[in-house]
């Protein structure tokens, strides 16, 4: 039975990104929404863990977070629960099926916003009003493009933490660019470097996924 699950989930988490286009990714999250959790934690799913650690070690005075592609809400589940964070909570995904999964776990979330973050990053949020952003799985081919980052930190106050987990740069050419951008970024000042860890992303796959949770302050 386990290994159904993880057969079904590696083949979802493929189908979500080998497809033809964002339309075609966002109709298999749909389909796979009421599954996903089951299905990834049977993989030992690890991006939402380990961007909710980082929040852990950075949540002092955090007062308002948002989770962009939050998609069932995993990592929103163990800041609030395992973390303790009672703060404003605000949630936003492209995808209704997933967004009504994080919906019923009942985490006490401020605004559910649906929304598709386009390659302008901009978002139907205050400029400047939350201390942290998260955003765990959902970089990545025909999910949010390398050049929506800078839209995306202007929703975050000066001094703010973007906590983002994304594969390494040598796992193709979409993560070659995202790591390239966010130097770039880097090497402007736009934003700072304040911790980085890799991992091994889905312990129970026999394929190795390295992934990067990286923790980056708005200047
Ligand atoms: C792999 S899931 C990750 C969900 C959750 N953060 C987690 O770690 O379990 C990726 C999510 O990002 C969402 N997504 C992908 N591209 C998006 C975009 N451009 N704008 C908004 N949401 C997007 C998908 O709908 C999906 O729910």
């Amino acid at each position: 039975m386990e290994i159904t699950k993880r057969e079904l989930g590696k083949t979802n988490r493929q189908n979500v990104v080998k497809c033809k286009n964002p339309m075609e990714s966002q109709e298999t999250y749909t389909g796979w929404s009421k599954k996903y959790d089951e299905e990834l934690d049977a993989l030992n799913y690890q991006s939402p863990q380990y961007a909710a650690k980082m929040f852990g070690k950075n949540s002092h005075g955090v007062k308002a977070v948002l989770d962009i592609g939050t998609g069932t809400g995993k990592a929103a589940e163990l800041i609030r629960k395992k973390y303790g964070y009672e703060g404003v909570f605000d949630l936003l995904d492209a995808n209704l099926g997933m967004l009504v999964q994080a919906d019923k776990k009942g985490l006490n979330i401020r605004n559910i916003i649906r929304h598709w973050v386009d390659q302008r990053g901009e978002l139907p949020v205050k400029d400047e009003s939350y201390d942290v952003i998260t955003c765990t799985g959902s970089f990545g081919p025909n999910h949010i493009s390398v050049t929506a980052l800078p839209g995306m930190v202007k929703s975050l106050k000066h001094g703010g933490l973007f906590i983002m987990t994304a594969g390494i740069p040598g796992n193709d050419s979409y993560h070659l660019e995202f790591h390239r951008f966010l130097q770039n970024m880097i090497d402007a000042k736009e934003v700072e470097l304040v911790e980085k860890e890799e991992y091994q992303n889905f312990p129970n796959a026999l394929d190795e996924v390295v992934n990067v949770v990286l923790v980056l302050k708005r200047s």
